[in-house]
């Protein structure tokens, strides 16, 4: 049931449930994904050159020009776009998500268009201010910023290859001349708070499904949002079988007493959705 396809616009055809497969790191050669920066590189300029001038295939979502990620599965099952274990093992696994190996970046998930379109809805200001893309995938959410004027966003994701092959080209192929303003980092929550810089926004989106992240998400939080910083995690209220669900996140959050939530969009259309709202609790804004 792996789907390496983006998701289309129209929700129907948008998948409610995530498939997610564990495999022991002892199963493999893949190494512990260590927090380290990708740089940008003359490669990923030429790679987006050719996307632009149609000489590789691209999708639109909204309004956005993507790299086609079928064309992606290709390069990487074919061998032309280099070794790339992880999203290989993905593929073969036939799974969404394989825990600690590939973390689902190459889709646009549904929450992500839900955030979109919050964030046009009540015209969210970017201008000049500095924005993470936590658990970016493709990279829409800091693509949407970059357009209405941040000064600068940082994307992440779990895996380099994820990175390399779409967020990069997909940043380039919708901004002209942001090289200063970008920076991407590779890893696990756990290792890159000290890689990270501090943000008046963080947007982040399907990102909670997994529990045991819980407190790695929390302390990018806490070590990375500015005093009076604005969180948005967009999610599914449960990730049935996989054991997420916003309920326990928020309430992890408040147990804290650091943190002030609030649900600002809620959708019972099939699986119920929510974006979650967060900023530093008046006693904690040092
Ligand atoms: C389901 S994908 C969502 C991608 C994108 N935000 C979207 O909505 O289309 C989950 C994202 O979180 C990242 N992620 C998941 N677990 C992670 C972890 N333990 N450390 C770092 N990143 C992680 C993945 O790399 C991926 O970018």
């Amino acid at each position: 049931m792996f789907k390496f396809n983006f998701l289309a616009e129209n929700r129907e055809e948008t998948d409610l449930s995530m498939t997610v497969n564990t495999i022991k790191k002892s199963e493999t050669s893949i190494p512990e994904a260590d927090g380290q920066e990708v740089e940008m590189s003359d490669d990923h300029f030429e790679n987006a050159k050719q996307y632009r001038e149609n000489r590789s295939p691209t999708s639109i979502i909204r309004g956005f020009e993507l790299v086609d990620l079928k064309h992606v599965e290709q390069l990487i099952t074919s061998g032309k776009a280099g070794e790339f274990e992880s999203i290989n093992t993905a593929i073969q696994m036939n799974s969404d998500v394989v825990k600690g190996v590939y973390e689902g970046g190459l889709k646009v998930w549904e929450c992500t268009l839900d955030l979109l379109d919050y964030l046009d809805k009540e015209h969210v200001q970017f201008d000049t201010l500095t924005v993470l893309d936590l658990g970016c995938g493709a990279g829409l959410l800091g693509i949407h910023a970059l357009r209405k004027g941040a000064l600068a966003v940082d994307f992440q994701d779990y895996n380099d290859e994820v990175l390399s092959l779409c967020t990069i080209p997909n940043v380039i192929l919708n901004n002209e001349d942001v090289k200063d303003k970008v920076k991407f980092f590779a890893g696990d929550w756990g290792s890159l708070n000290c890689k990270l810089q501090s943000y008046d926004i963080i947007l982040t989106a399907e990102t909670i499904y997994n529990p045991e992240n819980y407190r790695k998400l929390i302390g990018i939080f806490e070590g990375t949002i500015k005093k009076n910083g604005v969180i948005y995690v967009a999610t599914k209220h449960v990730y049935f079988g996989v054991g997420g669900n916003l309920y326990e996140f928020e309430k992890l959050l408040q147990q804290s007493g650091r943190w002030n939530t609030s649900i600002c969009f809620c959708s019972n259309e099939g699986v119920k959705r929510e974006i979650l709202k967060i900023t530093r609790s008046a006693d904690h804004t040092n």
